[in-house]
């Protein structure tokens, strides 16, 4: 790098530099790559991503950016789980593995202005992850950061995951993300305020503490049960159904109570879903099973069961792919 600005170089940052620095909203990062061409790419965040912290270092937090030419998957080692398991003790550096490209309705959109509550229980906090990282992203492209509140329930601290990239989305929004650990269970020596910030279930009260009075959308993640037991206490505190999103990893759904508006909202999307069939002629070709079908009927899965048929299948919400089969010809419209 000396041999094309060997006059701009230091080895040392000056002390008022190393404080310009932090108020910084990008910076333009130079080298010389392999074949000894240089490169210069501009990097930008929240005053704050760059920090140095003596004269001979900086420290740029810039993270990896949507359209990253790869998927992250976060997987937590069950005792029980046979796929959790070979893929910590098997998988390797450069293997393959077959995986169903990201669908579904939980995702976040960064250019609402609504905030929006994160909720997660588990490893039910591994889509929070992923929404901040893209509500960040969005924000240092487009100038608007969607205020987030994220709840973190765990039995103890060590069962906590993504801790630290919570804090540091905290410290790179200004405070316009906050992160709060709730822990059930938390070992002695830990102290509320430092290791964690509340012990708790997280109840009605609990948002009504943590939360100012707006308008939000919420986010949910976790065991059937945890994300049953939110939903009932968040309706209870007058938000409307069509405000809560929610992801389950078991095999049960969420039970709703539906309001007039989310009514209205559900009936509007079946509207805009116009290739949606409303009848059509169920074909079970190698058991030569055939019957008529329509829009309120039971699911293709349990039609199939009906008839004694055994297809392959594990959580019964279109969820796990298990039961999924390949489309041979024509379009379908999926709703979950
Ligand atoms: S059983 Fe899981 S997607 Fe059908």
């Amino acid at each position: 790098m000396e041999s094309f600005g060997q006059r701009a170089i230091r080895p040392y940052i000056p002390e008022q530099h190393r404080e310009f620095y932090q108020q910084l909203p990008f910076i333009v990062a130079g080298s010389v790559n392999q074949q000894g061409w240089p490169w210069a790419s501009m990097l930008s965040g929240y005053p704050g991503f760059i920090t140095s912290p003596d004269s001979t270092t900086l420290t740029i937090n810039a993270s990896a950016i949507t359209g990253d030419m790869y998927y992250r998957i976060s997987v937590k080692r069950e005792a029980n789980g046979t796929i959790s398991k070979c893929l910590h003790d098997n998988v390797r550096v450069g293997d393959v593995i077959e995986a169903k490209a990201p669908s579904g309705n939980f995702y976040i959109d960064a250019a609402e202005k609504r905030p929006a509550v994160l909720i997660g229980a588990g490893v039910g906090i591994t889509p929070m992850i992923a929404m901040t990282s893209h509500i960040l992203n969005e924000a240092e492209r487009t100038r608007h950061l969607r205020p987030l509140t994220i709840l973190h329930a765990a039995k103890t601290t060590q069962q906590r995951t993504f801790t630290q990239n919570f804090q540091d989305a905290e410290i790179k929004s200004n405070g316009k993300i906050r992160y709060y650990s709730i822990i059930t269970q938390p070992s002695k020596q830990e102290k509320i305020g430092i290791d964690f910030n509340a012990i708790d279930h997280i109840t009605a009260d609990t948002l009504r503490q943590i939360l100012a009075l707006d308008d939000y959308d919420f986010y949910l993640c976790g065991p059937p049960a945890f994300m049953q037991a939110l939903y009932d206490e968040i309706r209870s505190l007058g938000v409307r159904d069509a405000r809560i999103f929610a992801e389950a990893f078991g095999p049960a759904a969420l039970i709703r109570q539906i309001d007039n508006e989310s009514m209205l909202l559900e009936a509007i999307k079946l509207l805009e879903a116009e290739n949606e069939a409303d009848e059509a002629v169920i074909k079970f070709v190698k058991s030569g099973f055939e019957q008529r079908w329509n829009a309120n009927d039971v699911t293709l899965l349990e039609t199939a069961e009906n008839h004694g048929l055994t297809p392959n299948f594990s959580c019964c919400n279109g969820i796990c792919g298990t039961s999924a089969v390949r489309l041979l010809k024509g379009s379908i419209t999926y709703r979950t």
